[in-house]
């Protein structure tokens, strides 16, 4: 079969590898019709994921149709169509029975494309199939439920539910690439009373308008802080979902947040954030951190086979797989090419 093949930084390889095959009898081995790129994927190839090592089949998303599974699988079943989520769940661990799967002591956590090989391929196998996989439902396509394998769940879950976004909020999410959309996206549910977007690229913040921002903020020519006061009276936001990941975006949505309120860190850090308690100590913030766990998989899923998540407008390119590399291109350019998420499929099934 052919995959895209990690071969150290900045090295990347469409190529000819063996088919996987069944190691453990709880594994799976799924045929891939979608697969997808992540930002996770492209800091990969940066390097700045050095447990990733030469010869890794990245991807850590997925649709596709079961095609044989272990001995000790129950619930899958060969010809079974899935969602491959970027989270592997043992399902018996602690953690996993507490619904932290991003956090598996049993061998799951974020494994597929980083410590495993993964999706991006024709085929992958997926350990723990019962737990790591989900049915897929009726009534949405392919390519929408695959936008369940890790953008959404993850702003829902360490943004808005660990954010406690609530009807008559003032949110406020810094960065509006796919996690900070899809963020806006989680957060609307709740019906907040104001959605302010914040990202130093236009096209960002015009795609953050047709996502459902109400105000778009670029911190390169405006001041934020001056911006959410000013449409708060001067109390700062219920909540801010920090979906960038650097330091300075963290630092500012400390301050963009009223007495009382959350702050909700999404994006993966690499460098020390000051935290600055001198200003923060008195006014009774919440600040929480995460990985995604897909607990909110199946609920996200219902809400998009009932149209009250559109999950379709994340999807900007489609890709055959034999352009995988012109998809990672597409992707990687971001800025210039307007990509979101791009769709990476089999030709036979385009
Ligand atoms: N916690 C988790 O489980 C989890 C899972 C997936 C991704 N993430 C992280 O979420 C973050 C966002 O992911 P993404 O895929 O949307 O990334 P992305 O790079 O596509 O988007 C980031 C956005 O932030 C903007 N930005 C950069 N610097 C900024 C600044 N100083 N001020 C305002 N905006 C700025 C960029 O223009 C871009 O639009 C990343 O750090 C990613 O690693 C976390
Ligand atoms: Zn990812
Ligand atoms: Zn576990």
């Amino acid at each position: 079969m052919r995959a895209l093949v990690y071969h150290g930084p900045g090295v990347k390889a469409w190529e000819e590898v063996p088919k996987p095959v069944l190691v453990d009898d709880t594994d799976a081995i799924v045929k891939v019709d979608a697969t997808t790129i992540c930002g996770s994927d492209l800091h990969i190839l940066k390097g700045d994921v050095p447990e990733v090592t030469d010869g890794r089949i990245l991807g850590h998303e997925a649709v596709g149709t079961v095609e044989t599974v272990g001995a000790a699988v129950r619930r899958v079943r060969p010809g079974d169509r899935v969602l491959v989520s970027c989270i592997t769940a043992c399902g018996s661990c602690r953690f996993c029975r507490e619904g932290r799967h991003g956090q598996c002591l049993g061998g799951g956590g974020w494994i597929l494309g980083h410590l495993i090989d993964g999706t991006q391929a024709e085929y992958v196998r997926v350990p723990f199939a019962d737990t790591s996989t989900y049915p897929m439902p009726e009534g949405a396509s392919d390519e929408d439920i695959l936008m369940l394998a890790d953008i959404l769940p993850t702003a829902y879950e360490v943004g808005v539910l660990n954010g406690h976004v609530r009807p008559g909020d003032v949110v406020v999410v810094v960065g509006a690439g796919p996690i900070g959309l899809s963020a806006i996206t989680g957060a609307r549910l709740f019906s907040p009373s104001l959605i302010v977007a914040v990202d130093l690229v236009d096209s960002r913040l015009d795609a953050a308008k047709r996502f459902g921002a109400d105000v778009v903020v670029n911190n390169g020519r405006q001041d934020t802080l001056q911006v959410v006061r000013e449409l708060t009276d001067g109390l700062g936001a219920d909540v801010a979902i920090e979906a960038v990941g650097i330091p300075d975006t963290f630092e500012l949505s400390a301050t963009l947040v009223r007495p009382g309120g959350h702050i909700a860190n999404i994006g993966v850090h690499g460098k020390p954030a000051t935290l600055h308690l001198e200003h923060l100590w008195d006014r009774d913030v919440t600040i929480t951190t995460g990985l995604v766990d897909t607990y909110s998989t199946p609920t996200l899923m219902r809400l998009a086979t009932s149209h009250q998540l559109n999950v379709s407008h994340f999807i900007t390119h489609h890709f055959d797989m034999d352009d995988f590399l012109a998809a990672y291109d597409a992707f990687a350019r971001a800025a210039d090419t307007g990509a979101l998420k791009v769709v990476v499929t089999p030709r036979s099934s385009s």
